[in-house]
């Protein structure tokens, strides 16, 4: 059901959490193996099955460049290829057929990023363009594991309707919760759009099918209702708060969240991200009790309202726009 996500890029670990020990990571429900080479650092991401007796690879150790599976001793290189089988006599050819899946990987902002499809989407870069700029310092935030789809994350992500209500006096709009035009604009990878309330300019970007960037610009310090932009906040101070969420399965999500910013680089990380696990968990509680667990495919089984959900339409038109299975919607 979720094949026709698998183009996409996820990350799928840290790229702290990824070592010469193999480690088991779940993305749209496939068991996956992750693992480094010992002598080049080159991360692997495999499906987490030797082609032998179908054995989890994620049970073996890895050899300099090679992972050896946990059953027989079959050694692949990070290209999937076997390159030695044990129980045969020195100098034997090696069937070509010996092989793993190997998939797409990248590393960057510190995740490890995989595609699972030898054809992947272009890879979403948005951020590159914070961690290139000097005024600009990126830190990671937390993971959150959900049990709801990364559709209904995602659309959660993109609300703003939703903040003074759920999250009171926590990052409310500073001039309430009627909500004015605001105009989405689609673009190649996605669509952005922009809200001021008055204190605040939240321009959003999405990377489409699953991250959401929410950049803050503070453009009047008086009357804010941000807690990460109390106190000391003055105009010009972007906050950019980036979620992404990955789909593990149907109805299982892993949100990573980073904070880039270009002020207060002299305090601690902390005073930016330590807010929000519980502007996180007041998100989830709503979330996960959103029946079903996954986006209605017919836009007309929820009821959209036109300026506040304006966003969420053209969400769920793209959806409908790639080929997905008959009413699934992720
Ligand atoms: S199952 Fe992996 S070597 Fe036999
Ligand atoms: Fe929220």
């Amino acid at each position: 059901m979720l094949d026709v996500l698998r183009k996409y890029w996820n990350p799928v670990a840290r790229s702290e959490e990824i070592t010469p020990t193999p480690t088991r990571h779940m993305m749209l429900g496939e068991q996956l193996v992750l693992w480094r080479t010992s002598d080049s650092g080159t991360v692997s991401v495999m499906k987490d099955l030797c082609i032998h007796r179908g054995a989890a690879l994620s049970g073996g150790r890895v050899e300099g460049e090679n992972i050896v599976c946990p059953y027989h001793g079959w050694r692949y290189g990070a290209d999937g290829a076997c390159t030695h089988i044990p129980s045969l006599p020195e100098g034997s050819p090696i069937p070509a057929k010996a092989r793993t899946t190997t998939y797409p990987v990248r590393e960057a902002y510190g995740l490890i990023w995989v595609a699972q499809d030898d054809d992947p989407a272009p890879f979403p870069d948005f951020l590159d363009a914070y961690e290139s700029d000097p005024a600009f310092r990126m830190c990671y935030v937390s993971h959150y594991d959900w049990a709801t789809s990364a559709g209904r994350v995602l659309e959660n992500a993109m609300d703003f309707s939703h903040f003074n209500f759920v999250h009171k006096g926590y990052t409310e709009l500073a001039d309430g919760p009627v909500i004015k035009p605001y105009e989405v604009k689609r673009s190649d990878r996605g669509f952005t759009y922009a809200y001021d309330d008055g204190h605040l300019v939240r321009d959003y970007t999405v990377e489409f099918p699953f991250i959401v960037h929410d950049r803050k610009s503070v453009t009047n310090p008086e009357g804010g209702k941000t807690w990460s932009d109390d106190g000391e906040s003055k105009a010009g101070d972007c906050t950019l708060l980036t979620f992404i969420a990955a789909p593990v399965d149907e109805a299982t999500t892993r949100i990573h969240v980073l904070v880039s910013r270009n002020h207060g680089l002299n305090r601690p990380d902390e005073d930016f991200t330590s807010g929000f696990d519980v502007v996180m968990n007041q998100d989830k509680v709503i979330v996960e009790s959103q029946r079903p667990e996954q986006i209605p495919m017919d836009l007309k089984e929820e009821l959209h309202l036109r300026m506040p959900d304006a966003h969420a339409v053209l969400y769920r038109r793209m959806l409908r726009e790639i080929d997905l299975p008959e009413g699934y919607m992720p």
